[in-house]
Order: structure tokens, then sequence, then C-alpha cells
């Protein structure tokens, strides 16, 4: 069983597809982190403003250390660690975790 951690973020209307420049700019970031089994970011298709990104994890603690290290800095800062990007400013206005568990699949 999955441990699922959305964070739902909520962006200004008009900011297009920033948010997921920036998310697949950031996708290896993820690589080889412990008990991490991947993620989505959904765009909203509707007139909504808040973006989903759904992560799974092995376990509750593979996510807590995750979400304490180094590692957390590196897939979020705004660009330093040698990334070569230029520090940005946000793009979210406000950021929600959400914590689910599979209940039943199709
Ligand atoms: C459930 C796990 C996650 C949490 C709790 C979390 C936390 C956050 C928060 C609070 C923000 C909004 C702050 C901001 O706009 O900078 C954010 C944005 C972001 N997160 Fe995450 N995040 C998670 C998963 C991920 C993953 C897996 C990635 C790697 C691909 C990632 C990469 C980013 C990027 C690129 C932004 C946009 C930053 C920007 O606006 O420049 N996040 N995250």
């Amino acid at each position: 069983m999955s441990i699922i951690k959305i964070n739902a973020i909520t962006v200004p209307a008009d900011s297009g597809d920033e948010l997921g420049k920036r998310f697949a700019a950031r996708r290896d970031s993820m690589e080889g982190t412990e008990g991490f089994e991947g993620f989505e970011l959904l765009k909203p298709a509707d007139e909504r403003t808040t973006w989903l990104v759904i992560t799974r994890w092995a376990t509750e603690e593979a996510f807590e250390n995750w979400r304490t290290s180094q590692d957390f800095q590196k897939s979020h800062s705004g660009g330093e660690s040698g990334s070569g990007e230029s520090p940005k400013k946000p793009v979210g206005m406000s950021a929600e975790l959400w914590s689910y568990t599979t209940s039943v699949t199709g």
C-alpha cells in the first residue's frame, strides 16, 4: 500500500504553464530518493487555479525523511546548488499538503 502525499498549489490565473516548466526542470532531482515511487503534476482543465502534485511513497517515514532533507531543498530552492538557474519568484500563492492512502483501485 502506497502513501500518497498531494501538494495543492494555487497559482495566479494568468500564470500559464510556468509551474509545469519549473517541475519539468526539477524532475531529475527526485532520482534516487529512498522510498519515492513517482509523482504527477496535474494542471486544472477547468476554471480552477489549483494544481495538484500527486506524489507516491513506500512509507510515511520515506516521505518525512525527504521532506526534512537537503534533497527537498534541491527540488525547491530558487535555483541555487549549482543548478545554473537564476533565482526566481515562486509561482504559487499558497500550498496545502493532503495525505491519502489507496482505498479501492479498479
Ligand atoms: C508532497 C510533496 C511536496 C511538497 C510538500 C512540496 C512543497 C511545495 C510548496 C510548499 C511549494 C510552493 C512554494 C513555492 O511556490 O515555491 C512547492 C512548489 C514547487 N515544488 Fe514542491 N512539494 C512537493 C513535491 C514536489 C516534487 C516531487 C517536486 C519535484 C519535481 C517539486 C518541485 C516543486 C517546484 C518546481 C515548485 C515550484 C516552485 C516555483 O514556483 O518556482 N515538489 N512545493
